[in-house]
């Protein structure tokens, strides 16, 4: 099996390039029936869902719109929980049919965190797509709408995603290998 090192880890090749594209036009046949004549607003979460954002959006025939934005998180003066700010986001989403696109669900921290924000906006539905979902690594209560593929809870590489800046640049995902 293909190994790639990565920094100091090695990994194996986890999902190939055409399961990931076969799954991708999957999702957005399903996003063409669910959203015909919606007009989506597609809000792609950078930098991780760079790849998967570009691509489902290739294999979308239909009229939709998408912007990236990028999640800030920092500790609230007062609050408890983390305040996640969006950079980026200049749309209105009053009454928009809203779906963020996200490389991968782990915790469901992030999202978790924000989507108040977004739903503070009152759009007319706001749906989540992400291409990969850890359900054993899920901390927070949050719906993910379309799920590409449900993993193990190991770390992933490849496809927009990284380790420490570096491996967002494989049209695979890889998974660490056993022992390293
Ligand atoms: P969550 O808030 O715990 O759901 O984490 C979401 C973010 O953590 C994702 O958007 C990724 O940027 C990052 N992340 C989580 N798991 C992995 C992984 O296995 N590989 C690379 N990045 C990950």
């Amino acid at each position: 099996m293909a190994r790639i090192k990565v920094h100091d880890k090695e990994f194996e090749v986890f999902l190939s390039d055409e399961q990931i594209q076969e799954k991708i036009k999957e999702i957005a046949r399903q996003l063409e029936a669910d959203y015909a004549d919606k007009k989506p607003l597609f809000i792609a979460v950078l930098n991780g869902a760079f790849m998967f954002a570009s691509d489902l959006f290739k294999h979308l025939v239909m009229d939709a719109e998408i912007c990236f934005i990028k999640l800030a998180s920092y500790k609230g003066m007062k609050s408890t929980g983390n305040v996640i700010t969006a950079i980026g986001l200049d749309q209105d989403l009053y009454n928009r049919h809203v779906i963020i696109v996200e490389d991968i669900v782990d915790t469901g921290k992030t999202l978790f965190n924000f989507l108040p924000k977004l739903q503070h906006q009152q759009p007319a539905s706001l749906k989540i797509v992400a291409l990969l979902h850890k359900p054993e690594a899920t901390e927070y209560d949050l719906a993910v709408d379309y799920v590409g593929f449900s993993i193990p809870n190991k770390f992933v590489v490849g496809y927009g995603l990284d380790y420490d800046g570096l491996g967002r640049n494989r049209r695979e995902i890889y998974q660490l290998a056993p022992g390293t």
